[in-house]
């Protein structure tokens, strides 16, 4: 009995001390998102299609007509030099082309990310009540500090957090994944933002 118990104990030692192991995040999928936008002050709904290999990314948020805010479908490509957004606000059909002055950051779990831990989302208690995820944090590259989730079993994003600096940061939930990219021409930039 001593035994079992000693044996037990050290395998419970052993489950809590695992260090979760780094994981490869999809390289390219669509999902969508929930956004807390901190320049603009409020959350925002909508898809996003992310292709980390070409370094571009789309965004077409979800107009709530009850409210009255701005919401857009913002075409983000730094495969490009400089880097260029294609901003279309959805409301006033007006389309303003920037430079982008950001380096592509990837939804990825970075080689020197520290590791905070495996949890689930939801409950353990009956199979499909909850999800087991990773959670990861640390600096980024281009300075900023990030927190992100993933879900052990194809460490898909759930929450990506990134602390720009102390005033600005970026929210992001994603749901509903689906892995590569159904239609590439969505990295098309929209004709109404053609001159
Ligand atoms: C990048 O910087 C330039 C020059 O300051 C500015 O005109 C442009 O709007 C900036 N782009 C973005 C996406 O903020
Ligand atoms: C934080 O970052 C935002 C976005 O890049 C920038 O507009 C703002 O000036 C920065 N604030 C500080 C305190 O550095
Ligand atoms: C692919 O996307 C483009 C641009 O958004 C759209 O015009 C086209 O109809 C889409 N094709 C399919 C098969 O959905």
């Amino acid at each position: 009995m001593k035994t079992l118990l000693l044996f037990l104990f050290v395998a419970v030692a052993a489950v809590y001390s695992q260090v979760p192991e780094r994981c490869e995040a999809p390289s390219a999928f669509e999902s969508r998102i929930g956004r807390l936008d901190t320049i603009r002050g409020y959350f925002v709904r909508g898809k996003m299609s992310y292709d980390a290999r070409n370094m571009r990314t789309r965004i077409v948020e979800e107009v709530e007509t009850r409210e009255d805010k701005e919401y857009y479908d913002v075409l983000y490509l730094h495969n490009t030099q400089p880097g260029k957004e294609y901003r279309y606000n959805l409301k006033t059909k007006q389309c303003e082309t920037r430079m982008l002055n950001n380096s592509f950051r990837r939804f990825e779990i970075p080689e020197d990310a520290h590791p905070f831990g495996e949890f689930t989302i939801g409950t353990k208690g009956q199979p499909g009540e909850g999800v087991d995820v990773t959670m990861w944090g640390g600096r980024t590259s281009m300075g900023g500090e990030f927190v992100g989730v993933f879900t052990l079993a194809g460490c898909v994003p759930v929450t990506d957090r990134y602390f720009r600096n102390e005033s600005s940061f970026d929210n992001t939930d994603f749901y509903d994944v689906t892995l590569g990219i159904s239609n590439a021409s969505i990295f098309i930039p929209p004709h109404e933002c053609m001159p």
